[in-house]
């Protein structure tokens, strides 16, 4: 198992800041929020976007059926390393740009996921490769599935909007620092 904590993860979060966004790893008050609306007993493949030390994958892999996937795609080659080493055989880790979901799910003959999890810092991410990514999580994600994204503020929320049906915001003081969860639901 990864440790929840581990100060080597938040030296890598600082010394990546520009892609990482952050210097802490999330809390277990913000992990619980961004995931409580996730029918676990129902959904057979989930995508995780930006997994970073995997403290979100972990509480998935925890929650999750076990006829279910959880495809993870993590830009960062240190971070996607470590993820490898969690054994589990439901994990599949990529070591990619979260825009890839489509030819990673086609390995998988997979059309269309129940629910994609994101911690990607889309603040920090190019305008054109935001659109990018929204784009394909609403087009992947089945009816009714959701898409869940914590920001630390509301600067994406325009770029959000388009692509669902409705979005609902969340917020919790108990993270460092206190952050928003999108509930978007296609
Ligand atoms: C804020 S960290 C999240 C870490 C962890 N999930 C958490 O909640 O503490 C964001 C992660 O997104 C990854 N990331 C940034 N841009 C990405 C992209 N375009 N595709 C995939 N991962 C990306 C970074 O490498 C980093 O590990």
């Amino acid at each position: 198992m990864i440790g929840r904590f581990q100060l080597s993860d938040s030296l890598k979060l600082i010394k990546n800041i520009k892609r990482t966004g952050t210097i802490v790893p999330s809390s277990k008050e913000l992990i619980n929020r961004l995931l409580s609306s996730i029918d676990f007993s129902e959904a057979r493949c989930i995508v995780e976007l930006g997994p970073g030390n995997g403290c979100v994958t972990q509480t998935i892999l925890q929650r999750m059926h076990k006829d279910c996937q959880l495809i993870c795609l993590e830009l960062d080659n240190d971070f996607a390393k470590q993820l490898q080493t969690l054994d589990d055989p439901r994990l599949h880790v990529y070591n990619a740009c979260a825009s890839s979901i489509r030819p990673i799910l086609e390995e998988f003959d997979i059309d269309e996921v129940d629910h994609i999890v994101s911690s990607l810092p889309l603040a920090l991410i190019k305008d054109e490769v935001v659109q990018d990514i929204l784009k394909t999580v609403g087009s992947n994600l089945k009816e009714g599935g959701r898409f869940l994204q914590y920001q630390y503020t509301l600067a994406n929320y325009r770029d959000v909007k388009p692509f669902f049906k409705d979005v609902k915001l969340r917020f919790t003081w108990r993270n460092m620092p206190p952050a928003f969860v999108y509930e978007c639901v296609k």
